[in-house]
């Protein structure tokens, strides 16, 4: 594999916590007090390339500051609620901006369930950040990721304001778990397997692929058993939750480490990693967003590397990919266009 070597993988890992700051980045939450928005706001806290953290949220946002600005890192944290133009000032000024905000799932219930309810969410979020922070790089957390990355690229568009090399949907959680699951089964250490996982970021659209990794011979049940994991290691969380949402934890650990790799990036050490982007790898087809391994850079999303060689298997895995993803994706275009 080209992009993940061993050595580089690692650094990735250990990154965010041993870096000295050699530039000034002002981060911007928006759902900060939710399940996912706590622990991320806490962990860029502790990334020492943020030296601005602005919450928001509907309610809790000041409270969630106050209590993360406590721990001991050299910047800045505020936090703000809609009254006072606390969008505004959230967003006035930020780098990047992240979207965790919406409700999650319960049992039972896929990502795209969510959509009536996130979908308003995002697109009001994506026109205040059209407005306040039209150059920030924006990672969108909030499911479904496959539709609510075309919402926002809509809302910009229709603002004049769309730079597709800033628009991310965060797939970081299916590369940690491929990761995670993969070395449970080879009895490794997760940190020491990448495995690059591409397509968008529900059930069949999310696509390990295996031959990439370092164990390329699996074959037959443990493949397709790994596979499973990795596309519904999400329900697996929903699940024991049983009611109570689904991944917070492990998907703040991804945001953040996601962020991490563009703050590296933009201090200009080149990232590369799977995220979900406007993609020519299928527009053809008219799939206009795909995740794939990137290169991000200063200008945010600079390559978009193709796939790669695939096993026949894999290939078949795209191809259902494909087949969801054009839907999902026309969802959200759809959307926008009858909600503007
Ligand atoms: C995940 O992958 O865990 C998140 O997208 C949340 C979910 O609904 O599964």
């Amino acid at each position: 594999m080209v992009f993940t070597a061993r050595s580089a993988f690692i650094q990735l890992q250990r990154r965010a916590f041993s870096s000295t700051a050699t530039s000034a980045y002002k981060v911007a939450v928006l759902g900060a007090a939710g399940g996912i928005g706590q622990p991320l706001s806490l962990l860029l806290k502790l990334n020492q390339k943020v030296t601005d953290l602005a919450l928001y949220d509907l309610r809790g946002a000041p409270g969630v500051a106050a209590d993360v600005s406590h721990v001991p890192t050299n910047s800045t944290v505020a936090g703000y609620l809609p009254d006072n133009d606390g969008l505004k000032k959230t967003l006035e000024g930020a780098d990047v901006v992240l979207i965790p905000a919406g409700i999650p799932r319960k049992p039972g219930m896929t990502r795209d369930d969510l959509f009536n309810t996130n979908a308003s969410i995002v697109r009001d979020l994506a026109k205040g950040a059209a407005e306040y922070a039209p150059n920030a790089f924006m990672l969108i957390i909030a499911n479904p990721v496959n539709s609510t990355v075309p919402i926002v690229s809509e809302v910009y568009k229709s603002k004049g304001v769309y730079n597709p090399k800033r628009l991310f949907g965060v797939t970081t959680l299916d590369v940690l778990r491929a990761s995670r699951f993969i070395s449970q089964v080879q009895g490794t250490n997760p940190v020491e397997e990448p495995v690059p996982v591409v397509g968008g970021h529900s059930g069949v659209t999310i696509v390990p692929l295996l031959s990439q990794s370092k164990h390329a011979s699996i074959e037959g049940e443990t493949r397709d058993a790994l596979v499973n994991r990795i596309q519904f290691g999400g329900d697996e969380v929903v699940k024991a939750k049983d009611g109570a949402g689904s991944a917070t934890l492990s998907m703040a650990q991804a945001a953040a480490r996601f962020t991490d790799s563009l703050l590296t990036s933009l201090e200009g050490t080149p990232v590369t990693e799977p995220t979900f982007v406007d993609s020519p790898l299928f527009k053809d087809e008219g799939i206009e967003f795909f995740a794939s391994q990137v290169t991000l850079g200063p200008e945010g999303a600079e390559v978009i590397h193709p796939l790669g060689k695939l096993t026949p298997y894999e290939e078949g895995l795209v191809e259902a990919a494909k087949a969801d993803l054009k839907k999902n994706i026309e969802k959200g275009i759809k959307f926008v266009a009858e909600n503007p």
